[in-house]
């Protein structure tokens, strides 16, 4: 019988239950230029619960604040994990949306709003928006101490650092507005700003090959993960060169087709675990079934999605891992579309699977798409 992990989704007793947090929306963090998208996606999640409201957006931001008109948007945060969203990389539950007055003191106006809320275990204070001169991150660097220590007066914040309650953070997004927001996980992301910070190697034929490691590391849980790649597993990578994918996956122990007509980094052509295969990549099909099909070649979304459908739906591959580029505009019709077509792919096959979607940081244009099939649906009981 195959082991059972939990899943993401299981977790304890929810920090949520003994508080009396009143929420006013939702606050996410996304690529800037992706407001809109990620402000949709908000609206989409809220919709399922019956909840309503609209968004406030600037353009080229990263930031989306999406105020509850009707209904409870604790009900929405609570049905949230960040890693499912494609478009936001963070979100927290906004609890009070505060204009300061007095730029001499910023510490009480937050403090009496949060006095008569539930509590929290620990205190961020934070800014997602870029300023040149950095004066928003001094600005949170400065206010830090006094902050906590006026908020543990006021027993708002628990003295010692207490994973049992959720985490405040509080968002500056000038100097005279902050944003108090409630977050757990994995509702919320653990990392600063919802950003993993990896670190590329130089022997790495491309950047990309962060791309790639981002997926594995934001998209599985680390269960799911140590389930799904291996060492001795077989993978082919379509618009393979220079390497970073191919460069990645061999680091994993996984032996790599490459196929590409452009020419692969000299290192990994030597490499015994590296074949390379001048082709077109929507042509090449194994001579055997692998375990990842791993596709990172820039054309339009849909012609990708569909030669992945077919890898999946033909039973090539076990696995796979590909991004699509988004147009200008409708991006996210584009992708639902994309998505919509896979699913139909997949069900006329027969084929049961799991597929996750993410722009990851290191997108630009594009998202990433994860599809599993075989073991992986019952060791981790998705149906
Ligand atoms: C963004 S680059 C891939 C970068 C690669 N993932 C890395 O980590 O280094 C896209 C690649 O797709 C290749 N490509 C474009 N169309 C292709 C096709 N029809 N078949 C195979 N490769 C293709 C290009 O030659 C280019 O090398």
């Amino acid at each position: 019988m195959s082991q059972k992990y939990p899943t993401s989704s299981s977790r304890k007793r929810s920090p949520l239950s003994s508080g009396k947090y009143s929420a006013i929306g939702l606050l996410a963090y996304c690529r800037p230029g992706f407001e809109a998208e990620c402000a949709q996606e908000l609206q989409n999640i809220a919709s399922l619960q019956f909840v309503y409201g609209y968004s406030k957006i600037e353009k080229g931001s990263g930031v989306v604040f999406w105020r509850c008109s009707q209904g409870n948007a604790l009900d929405v945060y609570k049905e949230i994990e960040v890693s499912r969203c494609i478009f936001a990389r963070q979100v927290f539950c906004a609890l009070h949306d505060l204009e300061i007055e007095d730029p001499k003191d910023r510490v009480s106006p937050v403090v009496e709003a949060l006095r008569a809320g539930g509590a929290f275990g620990f205190l961020h204070i934070e800014t997602p928006l870029e300023d040149e001169a950095g004066s928003l991150q001094k600005l949170a660097k400065k206010l830090t101490a006094p902050m906590s220590a006026a908020l543990r007066n006021a027993g708002v914040l628990s003295k010692a650092k207490s994973d049992e309650l959720p985490q405040l953070h509080l968002v500056c997004l000038s100097g005279q507005h902050i944003i108090a927001a409630l977050a757990i996980y994995p509702n919320s992301s653990a990392l600063p700003l919802g950003i993993p910070r990896l670190r590329f190697r130089n022997e790495a034929p491309s950047r990309s090959a962060l791309k790639i490691e981002e997926a594995f590391l934001t998209m599985l849980t680390p269960a799911e993960r140590e389930f799904v790649l291996k060492r001795g597993q077989r993978g082919v990578d379509l618009g393979a060169a220079p390497g970073g994918w191919t460069w990645y996956m061999v680091s994993q122990g996984v032996k790599m087709t490459a196929v590409d007509h452009g020419s692969l980094q000299q290192e990994l052509l030597e490499d015994p675990a590296v074949t390379y295969v001048s082709d077109d990549g929507y042509v090449y099909k194994p001579q055997k079934k692998v375990d990842w099909v791993v596709c990172d070649i820039v054309d339009k979304p849909k012609r990708t999605m569909e030669r992945m459908a077919d890898w999946l739906c033909y039973d090539w591959t076990t696995y796979a891992l590909f991004n699509l580029k988004l147009p200008m505009k409708t991006r996210m019709d584009e992708v639902e579309a994309c998505l919509q077509r896979l699913q139909e792919r997949l069900l006329g096959a027969d084929i049961e699977s799991e597929v996750r979607v993410k722009q990851l940081y290191h997108d630009r244009e594009e998202v990433t798409v994860l599809a599993l099939t075989g073991h992986f649906l019952t060791a981790f009981q998705k149906h």
